[in-house]
């Protein structure tokens, strides 16, 4: 299952994210864990340090690469400027299952305590700006886009913050994504946001609340009255959290109980829901189709293969 983690800066996607790719390694569940966020502390979250995470080159700065690897025998794509972020995967493709060790793709994760990590990567010259940051982006979509997972085949990704992200349809390689709220008028705002943005597209997404820093009940109703959606998980202030914070060690069997038991609640929500690839590859047919027609760039539209069907892979 593809998961993806957004919500307001500073709401706790990291630290949510981190904790249920902890719970998940702990359980013995396999988990793939990326770093999209433009603030790039997942790994060190998850247990890397600086110098095992810097070993492994972001998605975002190869584009090249993987689109030749993706690219495969694919007679729909003569060369690798063609393959675009949207491009979905036809006859001829590579598409990569979860537990297959890919020659090339190995490069790119390093592995520790049960959790493989990959990272997007952010933009060399801080100057180039938002633009340059969705370049990195559309790395960690070609590589989910083309990536065979299971239902008990965790990816979490730390996504960036921030409304584009959805607006430009990055939230169609993910099976469910958890928007991280905090009992703010601003942090609920964003939240309604990204539901206005998911209606207008043609797609029925999986996103869902999840309430965090909660300290009382009153903070709870807050929230569920200016949502119209109850979170599946609503966690409080963690001790666990703060210590870690600090820099402590800590194992993650030493959590609170509250937390604990929040993140059993979203791995339950995630087993309620089935994949369905041919939503799927539906959803990248349509944004490829959006972006062919608003770049006028028509040729686009002839990568698309009437006769692939992506259940022959699975
Ligand atoms: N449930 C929590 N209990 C205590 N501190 C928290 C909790 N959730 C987040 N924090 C703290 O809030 C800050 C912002 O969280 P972070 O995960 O970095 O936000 P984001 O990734 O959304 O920008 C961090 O200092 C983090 O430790
Ligand atoms: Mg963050």
């Amino acid at each position: 299952m593809k998961i993806g983690f957004v919500g307001k800066g500073g709401s706790g996607k990291t630290t949510i994210a981190s904790l249920f790719i902890k719970y998940l390694a702990y359980s013995n569940q396999p988990v793939i864990a990326i770093d999209s966020d433009i603030n790039q502390h997942l790994g060190e979250s998850v247990g890397f340090t600086r110098d095992e995470i810097e070993s492994i080159p972001p998605l975002g700065t190869q584009i090249e690469l993987l689109s030749s690897i993706y690219k495969g025998t694919n007679p729909r794509l003569q060369n690798t400027i063609q393959f675009k972020r949207t491009t979905p995967p036809g006859t001829g493709s590579t598409l990569i299952k979860y537990s297959e060790e890919h020659a090339v793709l190995k490069s790119f994760e390093i592995q520790k305590n049960g959790i493989r990590l990959l990272r997007v990567g952010i933009p060399q010259d801080e100057t180039l700006g938002e633009q340059c940051y969705h370049a990195n982006m559309s790395g960690a979509e070609i590589y989910l886009n083309h990536l065979i997972d299971k239902e008990n085949e965790y990816v979490v990704v730390d996504l960036t913050a921030g409304i584009d992200t959805l607006a430009s349809g990055m939230f169609v390689s993910y099976d469910i994504i958890y928007i991280v709220v905090e009992p703010t008028a601003k942090s609920l705002s964003v939240f309604n946001d990204y539901i206005r943005i998911a209606k207008s597209t043609n797609i029925e997404a999986m996103i869902y609340p999840i309430a965090n820093k909660i300290t009382t009940q009153e903070e709870l109703e807050y929230i569920e009255k200016n949502i119209d959606q109850k979170p599946i998980a609503v966690f409080p202030l963690s001790s666990y959290i703060r210590k870690t914070e600090r820099g402590e060690y800590i194992s993650f069997g030493e959590i609170e109980k509250e937390t604990r038991t929040e993140l059993e609640k979203i791995h339950t929500h995630i087993q309620t829901h089935t994949k369905n690839w041919e939503k799927f590859y539906k959803n990248l047919l349509y944004f490829h189709n959006k972006k062919a027609s608003k770049e006028k760039h028509l040729q686009l539209q002839d990568q698309i293969d009437p006769e692939f069907n992506m259940l022959a892979f699975l």
